[in-house]
């Protein structure tokens, strides 16, 4: 990696930090249609290293911890430090935390930063007020108190921060962390655990000509996401790891803000996925590619042991079509040599998991989210507002309005409605996992990942999608949003609550 690159690359940027204030001078000039395509359309190419840096594990915690949002420096490229946010000094990102279901986690949240703070624990079933709502804040020196019972099936959540507004920076500079759940269900299967079992946190980020972390988009970067041209797992830019000629389960987060992978190995091998967002699925899929939506997890087995040693195997992304500013190009991820061999007898059993399936005959209500664009070019949008351009059933996120009332318990069918619109959009909905009912228009199928519990799903452009859910009993007020961060601060969000 030459230094002329970080700088050509990067020379758009002057100050650390967005001022969402600068936004509405922008806000003339898209107008333009002829601009808006273009700001559309723009890929962010990415640059590959020469994976020579070792991954990074991050170090286990139980539910019993303080987490300290902070400024601090971190090498995610190597022989250099970066300016980053993290949840512990000198490191990017936070330690993940290990529970058993049915355990209670009691997080001391410290807000060192100089802005507004929160943590949610995306996936997790929590009573509202421990769920991060955008509007339950920390102030800078302050600290928040996250107590409750972890009552859900294994499986890897996350948590990161969650202000109105402010999350995409702060996710974007480094505030997330995985959150793995047990149970005994899933220690029956006798997965690979300890150093076999890795989770990788994929970001792409984008550095000033010092390293430090650069999120600084433009209107045009609201509108696609902001993407960098740097991809990171678990902090590390083009890391390695070294393999035993074995089974690994390798847990896999898109942490990135706006940026969609299409997993595949670099010599087209299969793999097996056994779990997504909430969990193991009924039974294993031999897949040859994924696509993981930002927010989403995938729970996979990689079988190295018919490698020699020596074989250099890449995590990579595969083309795909999801809108103009994504998916144009190939390019790897993470690079696994064969380096030792060690013979395990661990083949995925047939039967997983059990899910019982929500009958839609059992849902009271159908509420439907138009997704596509209904702020610009539509020539409805405010004006000089700060927000807008994403919406959802043409409204903007406000916190002082409920957007929707459910009835703890009951069952809801809500569809996602992107069948008009032109950009990807990764929809999330908090307090509950949702399973799937069916996808119409655009891929017009269901993929691996889908097949069981969930909490994002991704809609493409021209894509409809239908999921049911049953509420729980933890009354009060929750948020759905597009997880494409920068769509969700832009105002892709709307508020309900379990009454
Ligand atoms: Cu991972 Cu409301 O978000
Ligand atoms: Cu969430
Ligand atoms: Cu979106």
């Amino acid at each position: 990696m030459e230094r002329r690159d970080f700088i050509r690359l990067t020379g758009m940027g002057t100050t650390a930090f967005f001022i969402r204030s600068s936004v509405p001078l922008f806000l003339t000039s898209c107008r333009y249609d002829g601009m808006m395509m273009n700001m559309r359309g723009r890929p962010v190419s990415v640059i590959e290293g020469y994976f020579t840096t070792l991954l990074s594990i991050p170090q286990t915690i139980n539910g019993q911890a303080t987490l300290t949002a902070q400024r601090t420096a971190y090498n995610i490229f190597e022989g250099k430090i970066s300016q980053v946010l993290g949840y512990q000094y000198g490191s990017i990102l936070g330690s993940s935390i290990i529970v058993n279901s049915g355990e209670n986690i009691n997080i001391n949240f410290q807000n060192n930063l100089s802005e507004t703070s929160n943590i949610h624990w995306h996936g997790l079933l929590t009573p509202a007020n421990m769920d991060g709502h955008p509007e339950d804040v920390a102030q800078p020196g302050r600290s928040l108190n996250y107590n409750f019972t972890v009552l859900q099936r294994a499986g890897m959540y996350w948590y990161h921060s969650h202000p109105d507004g402010n999350t995409a920076k702060q996710v974007f500079l480094g505030l997330a962390g995985v959150f793995i759940v047990r149970d005994d269900e899933e220690k029956s299967l006798n997965l690979p655990f300890g150093e076999f079992e890795i989770p990788l946190v994929i970001q792409d980020k984008r550095i000033f000509p010092d390293y430090a972390l650069d999120y600084s988009p433009n209107m045009g970067e609201v509108m696609t996401g902001y993407m960098g041209p740097y991809i990171t797992v678990n902090g590390v830019y083009s890391p390695y790891k070294d393999v035993k000629t074995r089974n690994y389960r390798l847990r896999v987060l898109n942490g990135s803000n706006g940026r969609i992978y299409n997993l595949a190995l670099s010599n087209g091998d299969f793999f097996t996925i056994i779990g997504a967002d909430g969990g193991l699925l009924v039974s294993p899929q031999t897949i040859t590619s994924l696509m993981l939506g930002p927010g989403e997890r995938a729970d996979l087995i990689v079988d190295f042991s018919s490698y020699s040693i020596g074989t250099q195997l890449f995590l990579v992304n595969k083309t795909f079509s999801a809108g103009a500013s994504q998916g144009t190009q190939e390019f790897k991820i993470i690079k696994f040599k064969v380096a030792q061999n060690e013979k395990d007898t661990f083949t995925p059993p047939g039967m997983l998991s059990v899910i019982k399936t929500i009958p839609e005959s059992s849902a009271v209500k159908t509420r439907v989210f138009n997704i596509f664009n209904a702020g610009m070019g539509g020539g409805g949008n405010e004006g000089m507002s700060m927000r807008g351009m994403h919406r959802i059933n043409n409204k903007t996120y406000d916190k002082n309005r409920i957007d929707e009332t459910v009835q703890a318990g009951s069952t809801e069918i809500w569809v996602f409605d992107n069948s008009m619109g032109d950009e990807p959009h990764p929809m999330h909905i908090h307090a509950i996992q949702f399973q799937i009912l069916d996808r119409t228009g655009g891929r017009n199928s269901l993929i691996s990942s889908e097949r069981g519990w969930k909490d994002t799903v991704m809609l493409l452009p021209g894509e409809k999608v239908r999921v049911i859910m049953t509420f729980g009993q933890n009354k009060g007020k929750y948020v759905l949003h597009c997880h494409n961060l920068e769509h969700e601060d832009d105002g892709m969000m709307l508020q309900f609550e379990i009454v």
